[in-house]
């Protein structure tokens, strides 16, 4: 094998980069481009970068030489690992990230980032505000929160309704297009006993609204009477058919049935600030009839006792769907078939997420792996993610349950979290410092922002035990640390006096952002990860990152400003001296915070 000159196949410079930028984005192309001069007969040479765990290693390290080495044993040629690194770092652009870039032990390629990159970047993010790393921009429809009429909305539901909200404000700070779609159950049998039942309870329905106002106590009145009473059954049943055919007086009563459930969902979304709309399964109703026609003239429908099934790409293997039961009657299965013809083709997404609990993956399986045998979902074209998690467990790691063992009704749990913040504020005495208007809208803020926090801050793939005690804590990665730190951090810049909040436009124009204290340039360094872990989250859908990144700031912007005074006082307690760079810092670390919060969905205050 013949290695052409180095020096000719070196890239060219890369041109000046002043924003911030996805680091290991920029260092895998870098660094790519590379390896690929140094090693141009290797196909697709392994790219590795990683942060360093130790200041050491400099901040960033390319872990390619091992592995390049390996691929060229096999092909019977013998580098040694170190030599490898060598290579490629001659190979190596000029990059304005970078500083310097050493090889250590066995080929590592040591990154250490440029301080120059930093100040600008940094700086760039105060004149031009915090913006979203480049994405080729989509149509997503997002499925979430979706509970089921008539029944409760449970704890898995608030779950779905906090992921997929966040997941919503992080695709729409990335600019792309996104549709918020509520696909509550509000079709099916289920309705034919409660509408065979509000015509015997409410005769007069079609003329006065019916006092429901407990439906879920409807709904057990119904049910019992539709296993006990054959007679019910059957009416049952006969209005189903009804509903389903479009009668006038079967399509007014379930109007009303679904509108005392919308009526308390909305109640939730209202409390936890979620816009999101409601197309249900009712909304697939004819898209049904036409999907089982298609599928049929595809001949993908099979018989199976009575049923007719699907098989996904690999016949016998996974779970069939069944798009029609014994009875006639559509499923689960028909309508989200339906609905996944319907967003690809009709509604032209590029992608769909649908957060739904861990426990309906494999019928998203059997669902993606239908559509693409059937033509409509194509990978190469598509991006389909089920978002799942893992149940909500109890402080006894028991189902969540109340005391009485009754399930929990989430207005409840949400009046219980306003109660609780309440007492911290009062604990702290904040209650004594703040007017009755901030009072409440810290308790709100609060409230609400530890409940979605703590969601948010675990890993979704694995079960959450859900403890008011725990997310209420004022240390470690919990709201309430966070939001305090905000606060204090936005009102350094307002305590800077006149001078410096009435010229901070200048201020910013004029200042550079000071990188010489080692706590200075260590808290730049990871206000610089923000676009790297905002690419990771667009990936694997992983909240929980951006919860370790907003924390990773935090304490590393008290470990600065323990170090590094920002602004300097007399015995009086008066200002002789403002560090305006450093204060434009703490400015820019509110601004990146504050950017994360929206996109957790948490709503910092002014005073808390
Ligand atoms: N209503 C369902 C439930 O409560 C969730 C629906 C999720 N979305 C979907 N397209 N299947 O479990």
């Amino acid at each position: 094998r013949k290695n052409s000159p180095r020096t000719s196949q070196k890239p060219p410079v890369q041109s000046n980069i002043t924003e911030m930028v996805s680091i290991t984005d920029h260092l895998l192309e870098l660094f790519g481009a590379a390896i690929r001069a140094s090693f141009p007969n290797l196909t697709d040479p392994p790219v590795i970068i990683t942060p360093s765990t130790n200041a050491k290693f400099g901040d960033y390290q390319c872990n390619s030489a091992l592995p390049i080495a390996q691929v060229l044993k096999n092909q019977g040629e013998k580098v040694s690992p170190r030599d490898i690194g060598v290579k490629i770092t001659t190979n190596l652009a000029a990059s304005p990230l970078v500083e310097k870039t050493e090889v250590a032990g066995p080929g590592f390629v040591n990154v250490f980032l440029e301080k120059k990159y930093g100040v600008n970047a940094i700086s760039s993010v105060l004149k031009n505000g915090v913006k979203p790393p480049k994405f080729k921009k989509s149509r997503v429809i997002v499925d979430f929160s979706s509970p089921n009429i008539a029944k409760e909305m449970h704890v898995g539901h608030l779950r779905s309704t906090i992921i997929g909200d966040s997941i919503c404000r992080l695709l729409e700070f990335l600019g792309h297009d996104v549709v918020r779609l509520n696909h509550v159950g509000d079709w099916g049998t289920q309705f034919g006993m409660l509408i065979a039942h509000l015509e015997d309870r409410f005769p007069n329905f079609t003329k006065e609204s019916p006092p429901i106002g407990d439906l879920q106590a409807f709904y057990k009145e119904s049910k019992k009477r539709f296993d006990e009473d054959e007679v019910f059954k059957k009416r049952a049943y006969s209005c189903v058919v009804k509903l389903q055919s479009g009668d006038p007086d079967s399509t007014k009563a379930w109007q009303l049935i679904c509108d005392v459930s919308r009526k308390e969902f909305q109640k939730i979304y209202d409390r936890l600030d979620i816009k999101i709309t409601e197309r249900g399964e009712s909304f697939y109703q004819s898209r049904m009839v036409d999907i089982v026609k298609e599928l049929t003239s595809k001949n993908m429908l099979e018989e199976d006792e009575g049923r007719k099934i699907m098989w996904g790409e690999q016949h016998g293997q996974g779970i069939p769907l069944t798009i029609i039961k014994s009875d006639g009657g559509f499923t689960y299965d028909t309508s989200d078939m339906a609905a996944i013809k319907n967003r690809l083709a009709e509604e032209k997404a590029d992608w769909v997420v649908y957060v739904t609990d861990a426990g309906q993956a494999t019928h998203f399986k059997s669902i993606f792996s239908c559509a693409k045998r059937a033509g409509i979902l194509d990978p190469t074209k598509h991006r389909i993610d089920h978002v799942g998690f893992g149940v909500v467990l109890g402080e006894d790691g028991k189902k969540f349950k109340t005391r009485s063992g009754d399930t929990v009704k989430l207005v409840d749990l949400l009046d219980e979290g306003l109660k609780r913040s309440l007492d911290k504020l009062k604990e702290k005495e904040r209650d004594k410092v703040l007017t009755p208007d901030e009072l409440k809208k810290a308790q709100e803020s609060v409230a609400y922002g530890c409940i979605k926090y703590a969601d948010l801050s675990h890993n979704r793939n694995n079960e959450y035990i859900f403890s008011f005690d725990k997310m209420l804590e004022d240390r470690g990665n919990t709201a309430v640390y966070l939001l305090y730190a905000y606060t204090r951090i936005k009102s350094i810049a307002r305590n800077c006096g006149k001078d410096f909040t009435a010229n901070i436009k200048k201020i910013i124009q004029e200042t550079p952002i000071p990188v010489e204290h080692e706590k200075e340039w260590k808290l730049v360094k990871v206000l610089l990860k923000f676009p790297d872990v905002i690419t990771k989250i667009s990936k694997d859908l992983c909240l929980h990152h951006l919860c370790e990144f907003v924390y990773d700031v935090s304490t590393t912007f008290t470990e600065f400003y323990d170090s590094c005074y920002c602004i300097e006082k007399n015995p009086q307690g008066e200002i002789i001296k403002v560090n305006n760079g450093r204060v434009l810092l703490c400015e820019a670390t509110a601004a990146i915070l504050g950017e994360c919060f929206d996109i957790l969905g948490l709503k910092p205050v002014s005073k808390i």
